[in-house]
């Protein structure tokens, strides 16, 4: 009988092949491999999701992966924070992989489930755990884009020369606290008009400071461009010159600012021209987007590199450096060219949150001065998260910390109490005072505390401030303010009069949040 069929057809290993081929399968060193996973269902790949912004930027997320069996290593970038995979489960049908990174001294971390349909990457993450799932579908894109940028060398240290700014603490508006994203040309020329409307600018008011937000991508020669929402940004320079005002912007050292948007790593000195071309008068830099690439103690270096740059520009730039009051910055702050450092985190429009922050400055009092000032975050008078007594708490203490006054509301729509607040002359007085010599407490019994400032003329800046729920009797004794005798004038800087004084102390009854504000002549 002649053989017929397969046998007949194919020699026998070709027949295990394809027998092997048929059943999904084969055995390699007693391991059952999926040959359908082994092909066309790898997680293997540079996968991307582009989320256009209306302001015409985009947010990335890049999902660099490795499946190796049921192992998924890799990274995951979501624009600004850039993760590696420390732990994955599942395979192509159904995987979840957490990815973290170092943020300063803690760590943050991201999840994402998703699966591969066709040859796209389903994925979707969620915020908090009882959040909706946010959902979407990443493409192939070819190995290395969305990569962190390589490290570059930091200068040596050196000092920066003083540029002569900023002699007493900064004065303005900046966009941040009330605008967020929704900062715009439009907003920012509404704003410049208020200031000047309202009396601010002729009280001293000056700066009007763009947030995070407006920046667009680079050119083909690297130069920073603005975004749709500020289509020109010279033009509005000049707008706000043209009121009498000053313009400042925003960046950071590292590739991406907080928000996302381009940050200046690797084009510090052309970004420092173009602010100075576009007519840029203050520039804050905020750290964010440089930990991925530099550690918390190379900040001074990276912060230098910024400092050198503007000065290098000719143009006068008041420098703001912002990264949180880490590594002692006060100490170093100066010798990087900076005229003003964050102390602290960011401030929120609560009680809670502003108290904190105000009188938590009393150990940084002795790194103030002339030109460089401590700067417990931007003001949020008028934004509606506090009570207007606790506003008047909030603008007496930065008077007294020789902070620098940066109101964060609307200013095209304010209350009288919140105009009342913001424009007190008497207290702008004492912030602005010429001698630079930031306030102290002097002395605190339970929920009340006495802080006082030495001012130019020898005067006393007395704030009496009652943390507490209820109203409180607080006595102040003259002693305690090095004032020996009579004291010659005490002037209530709120109510704008001055009050009767004979003894050795002087008692005041402060509201629940409160404080009382004098202006003592000795
Ligand atoms: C950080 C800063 C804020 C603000 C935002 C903008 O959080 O501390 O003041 O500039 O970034 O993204």
């Amino acid at each position: 009988m002649k053989n017929s069929g397969l046998f007949n057809r194919y020699p026998t290993w070709a027949i295990v092949v394809i027998l092997m081929i048929c059943f999904g399968g084969y055995t390699l060193s007693g391991q059952t491999v999926s040959t359908a996973a082994a092909t066309s269902a790898d997680l293997t790949g540079n996968w991307a999701v582009k989320v256009p912004r209306s302001d015409g930027t985009n947010t990335w997320a890049y999902f660099n992966l490795k499946q190796n069996g049921d192992k998924i290593t890799g990274s995951i970038r979501v624009t600004q924070f850039y993760y590696t995979i420390k732990e994955s489960a599942g395979g192509p049908e159904n995987f979840t992989i957490i990815g973290t990174m170092r943020d300063g001294k803690s760590d943050r971390t991201v999840k994402y489930e998703g699966k591969l349909v066709g040859d796209e990457l389903h994925v979707s993450t969620r915020r908090r755990p009882t959040d909706n799932p946010t959902e979407s579908v990443a493409k192939r894109v070819p190995e290395g884009e969305g990569a962190m940028p390589a490290r570059l060398p930091l200068p040596a240290l050196h000092k920066v020369a003083y540029n002569g700014l900023a002699k007493t603490p900064p004065m303005g508006w900046n966009s941040w606290n009330k605008f967020k994203s929704q900062v715009s040309d439009k907003v920012v020329r509404e704003i410049a008009d208020a200031m000047v409307i309202s009396g601010m600018r002729d009280a001293g008011y000056q700066y009007i400071n763009i947030d995070d937000t407006w920046e667009g991508e680079r050119d083909a020669q690297g130069n920073i461009t603005s975004n749709k929402k500020f289509p020109d940004m010279k033009a509005l320079a000049d707008y706000v010159h043209s009121k009498g005002l000053k313009l400042g912007i925003y960046s950071s050292p590292g590739p991406n600012t907080c928000a996302g948007y381009e940050g200046s790593y690797g084009h510090e000195e052309q970004d420092a021209r173009t602010f100075a071309a576009w007519g840029i008068d203050y520039l804050k830099y905020d750290w964010c987007g440089a930990r991925n690439i530099y550690t918390d103690e190379e900040m001074p270096a990276v912060y230098q590199k910024m400092g050198d740059a503007l000065l290098k520009t000719g143009r006068p730039i008041v420098y703001s450096l912002c990264q949180y009051g880490r590594q002692d910055v006060w100490k170093w702050g100066p010798d990087v060219g900076g005229n003003l450092w964050r102390t602290t985190g960011d401030i929120s429009d609560r009680w809670d949150s502003m108290t904190r922050i105000g009188f938590g400055q009393n150990d940084l009092a002795q790194h103030a001065r002339v030109g460089h000032w401590n700067d417990p975050d931007m003001l949020e008078v008028g934004n509606g998260g506090m009570t207007d007594t606790e506003y008047k708490t909030h603008m007496s203490l930065w008077a007294i910390l020789a902070a620098p006054l940066l109101a964060g509301n609307d200013l095209r729509d304010m209350t009288p109490a919140t105009k009342e607040i913001l424009l007190n002359r008497e207290v702008i007085a004492v912030n602005q005072d010429k001698a630079g010599i930031q306030g102290k407490r002097v002395s605190q019994t339970g929920d009340q505390e006495v802080w006082v400032r030495e001012l130019a003329n020898g005067d006393r800046a007395v704030g009496v401030f009652n943390r507490g729920a209820a109203p409180a009797d607080v006595a102040i004794k003259w002693t305690d303010l090095g004032i020996k005798g009579k004291v010659k004038q005490v002037r209530d800087v709120w109510d704008k009069k001055d009050v009767k004084v004979d003894g050795p102390d002087y008692k005041v009854t402060v509201p629940s949040h409160g404080v009382v504000f004098l202006r003592v002549k000795k």
